[in-house]
């Protein structure tokens, strides 16, 4: 009888335990870590505007990361989102030449995924073939090194994180935030493969949430297809566009949402002194830290240890401009198939949801992030069975492909077509290669003189594209485009992510699902049958920039004159994405194909660095030029000009330009806003080019649900003497007064 008791006792519990959710299937590790680019006199990367070079900060660029393997620890997977327009290939060989000086054999090039979330509004010159770099004068290192630090950083953040959990599947659909900007050649696609879509952008966002054994959630991370276009070219401040703020908004409301003391007992704090010393501080040490320090040494930076990522999907032709194009001068909607306005492809915009742009990318971004909510907190389905990776490298400038019809093709070297240089209606064709050596960008003059006739073979190859540029054929001064991709297939039990190199278009990316969902559903096996999800991650590990149907190919818009490989470009990749798919299936090993090169001492920058910075007479940097006023009512802006110097001397990594801070009864000054946050504007400004001396204007939108009380501004920044020398600086406001009507 007691044994009878004492087992039905241990039954209990371990009921117990599963519905407490304490039995787990996987571990789980997330990381988030600052990537934010140089935010002075960098081109912005995505719109190919010469002109829309950085001046400041609107919020951060961070890059999320998380870690999966299974009970075993036999195997495991990295997939890391980041704030920036593409992965490039340079970015994805450092990152794992530093992990493997780090950790090993653990994370490698086969089992590390990096994906971009496409926003428009980073900093550039990150890549290392030459047509991606050349509006931004060639490449920037200090970009590079952001982004590639950061990503590694994320990474050893989520492997020291590593805890035992469970991960759960959802998804659904998302209206009223993604269109089709090229609707003219998705209508080029068979009717009866439209028929089986109602739509001819994927409405659809999948999402994982993750959990530790107590169900307590560790992190999130979802798909959906839009283009981070909802700010537009003319945007100089850092942003992280419509998804960079879906993240913001989904960490704020799962860490708290006050960066005040006071609340940290829900949150892992970090203490952090601007000169980028910094130390984690345990929560219990939290205020002996504060009263440790002189308040203007240090500034605080509270960050939960929830992690939620927005990942960009197949949104080659999607764009978050939701009204659509208008022509600007007349007001009325663009020629469609040529989105002009009487023949001017520069006057056709799509225009956002919003009244401007920040409102733009705020709509799209709360879209997303109450939509990812509702799929967060419904989400019951477990992800169940093992993890798993395979990877290749391919050199896609010469896949044999067979056709339906028996016909045998192939693919060709890269070429771009007279609409790439036209632009899209996000952001229309600004590129002025036509202008030649009237530039005035130097690294344009440089290689201009080695553009080459395209051959014969690569007209007939390339047709029907009419070739503008013969990337594939130029060798000076480095290769112009990747003629090898990195190919990449992940498995999480039933939930299958595919990792592309580029911009598929909506249907691309529905024809390479429905080929890998395929490979899956033949295979008897209790975890991967037709119960699989199937996820396109965009933008990852390399940028071979568009791939569109055969069918959209021959409308030759934008997608596909970008469509490097020739028309056949979208069928070799289903073809590896097949076979990579059928060697996870069947658990063999893929050829891992040649190896790409890494172009990194080979690159040209023509973009000066900070020579130095001074003060006028009289002043000092950090000193107040324009103060605030001595009072606000919410929903005002603040606004304070200090001087300053320039932000690429120090890129405040893990730290920030400015803090909006509150008074407490004792006096003591606390934290409220940094600048990675969405109320705060930091706009960096220099009178003329050579001019030493520049200027930072802060602004805070005071937010409705600010408290009443005392507040000040600080800025904080590094100047750079005559020798070469950098020194910290600070400066604050005189403080005011906030009231709530
Ligand atoms: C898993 O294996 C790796 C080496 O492959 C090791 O470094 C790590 O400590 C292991 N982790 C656990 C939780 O067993
Ligand atoms: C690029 O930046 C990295 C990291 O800051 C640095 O180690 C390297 O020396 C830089 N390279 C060049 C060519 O400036
Ligand atoms: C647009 O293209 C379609 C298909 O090629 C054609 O039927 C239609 O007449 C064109 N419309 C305009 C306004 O050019
Ligand atoms: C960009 O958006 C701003 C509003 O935020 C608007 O004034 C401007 O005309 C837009 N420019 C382009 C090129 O779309
Ligand atoms: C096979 O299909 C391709 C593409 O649709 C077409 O260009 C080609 O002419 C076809 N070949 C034959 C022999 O039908
Ligand atoms: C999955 O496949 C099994 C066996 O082929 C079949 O019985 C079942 O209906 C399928 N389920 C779905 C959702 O297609
Ligand atoms: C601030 O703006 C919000 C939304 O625009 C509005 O609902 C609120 O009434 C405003 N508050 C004050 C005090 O003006």
């Amino acid at each position: 009888m007691k044994t009878v008791l004492a087992c039905s006792f241990l039954v209990f519990i371990s009921i117990l335990g599963l519905i407490r959710g304490e039995s787990t299937e996987y571990f789980i590790g997330s990381g988030i870590h600052d990537i934010t680019g140089p935010a002075a006199d960098v081109n912005m990367m995505g719109y190919a505007n010469p002109s829309q070079t950085a001046k400041g900060i609107h919020f951060r660029q961070r890059s999320r990361a998380f870690i999966i393997h299974d009970k075993q620890n036999k195997s495991r997977i990295v997939f890391v989102s980041i704030d920036a327009c593409m992965v490039d290939q340079i970015v994805k060989l450092e990152v794992v030449k530093k992990l493997k000086a780090r950790f090993g054999k653990l994370y490698t090039e086969e089992n590390v995924c990096i994906s971009g979330i496409h926003t428009h509004s980073g900093p550039g010159g990150f890549l290392q073939y030459v047509l991606f770099d050349i509006t931004s004068l060639g490449f920037i290192n200090q970009t590079l090194f952001a982004y590639v630090d950061g990503i590694v950083e994320s990474i050893a953040k989520a492997h020291a994180d590593i805890k035992p959990g469970n991960i759960f599947v959802n998804q659904g659909q998302l209206l009223n935030s993604n269109i089709n900007r090229s609707p003219s050649a998705y209508l080029f696609n068979p009717p009866k493969e439209r028929a089986k879509y109602k739509y001819d952008v994927d409405k659809e966002m999948v999402l994982l949430k993750m959990a530790d054994a107590k169900g307590h959630g560790i992190g999130m991370v979802n798909w959906f297809a839009v283009h981070g276009t909802s700010m537009n070219n003319t945007n100089e401040l850092v942003s992280g566009d419509n998804k960079g703020y879906a993240s913001y908004l989904f960490e704020k409301e799962m860490n708290g949402k006050s960066t005040l003391p006071g609340k940290v007992s829900f949150v892992r704090l970090k203490i952090i002194q601007y000169n980028e010393l910094y130390r984690r501080a345990p929560i219990n040490q939290f205020l002996d830290v504060l009263t440790a320090l002189p308040t203007n040494q240090y500034y605080l930076q509270l960050q939960g240890s929830f992690v939620a990522a927005f990942a960009q999907s197949n949104e080659g032709d999607v764009s978050p401009n939701t009204r659509g194009p208008f022509c600007i001068d007349s007001g009325k909607p663009c020629n469609k198939n040529h989105s002009t306005c009487n023949g001017d492809d520069t006057k056709c915009i799509g225009r956002g949801p919003g009244a401007n742009m920040f409102e733009s990318t705020e709509i799209i971004g709360r879209n997303q992030f109450s939509k990812a909510k509702e799929l967060y907190d419904g989400a019951k389905k477990k992800v169940t069975g093992p993890v798993d990776f395979r990877h290749m490298y391919v050199d896609m400038t010469n896949v044999a492909v067979t056709l339906k019809n028996g016909t045998k093709v192939h693919t060709c070297k890269p070429a771009m077509g007279f609409s790439f240089a036209a632009g899209t209606t996000d952001g229309p064709g600004m590129f002025g290669f036509q202008q030649g050596y009237t530039t005035g960008n130097e690294f344009w003059n440089l290689i201009v003189k080695f553009l080459e006739k395209p051959s014969k073979e690569q007209i007939a190859c390339q047709h029907p594209k009419p070739i503008l540029l013969d990337t594939g054929e130029i060798k000076f001064p480095y290769r112009w485009q990747p003629f090898i991709v990195d190919l990449q297939v992940l498995r999480i039990g039933n939930f299958v992510i595919v990792a592309v190199p580029g911009e598929f278009t909506t249907m691309s990316g529905r024809r390479v699902r429905d080929a890998v969902h395929k490979v899956s559903r033949s295979v008897v096996d209790a975890h991967f049958g037709n119960d699989t999800t199937v996820v396109i991650a965009g933008l990852s590990n390399t940028y071979a920039d568009y791939i569109a149907t055969y069918e959209e190919y021959h409308a030759q818009r934008y997608e596909g004159a970008s469509t490097i490989y020739g028309p056949h470009t979208l069928q070799a990749y289903i073809s590896k994405f097949v076979e990579l798919s059928q060697a996870l299936v069947k658990g063999k090993a893929v050829k891992p194909g040649p190896t790409p090169p890494n172009l990194l001492k080979k690159q040209l920058s023509f973009v000066p660095g900070v020579v130095f910075d001074s003060a006028p007479i009289g002043k000092k940097f950090g000193q107040v030029k324009q103060d605030v006023k001595s009072k606000y009512k919410v929903n005002e802006t603040v606004e304070v000009i200090f001087y300053s110097a320039d932000p690429r001397n120090n890129l405040m990594t893990e730290g920030t330009f400015l803090t909006v801070e509150t008074q407490d009864k004792h006096g003591k000054w606390h934290v409220r806003l940094t600048d990675g946050d969405w109320d705060t504007r930091f706009y960096w400004h220099k009178p003329f080019i050579l001019d030493p001396s520049s200027t930072a204007k802060i602004t805070w939108t005071i937010s409705p649900d600010t408290p009443a009380g005392t507040y000040r501004i600080q800025h904080f920044g590094h100047s750079k003497g005559l020798l070469g020398d950098k020194q910290p600086f600070h400066g604050t406001s005189s403080s005011f007064k906030v009231t709530t009507n």
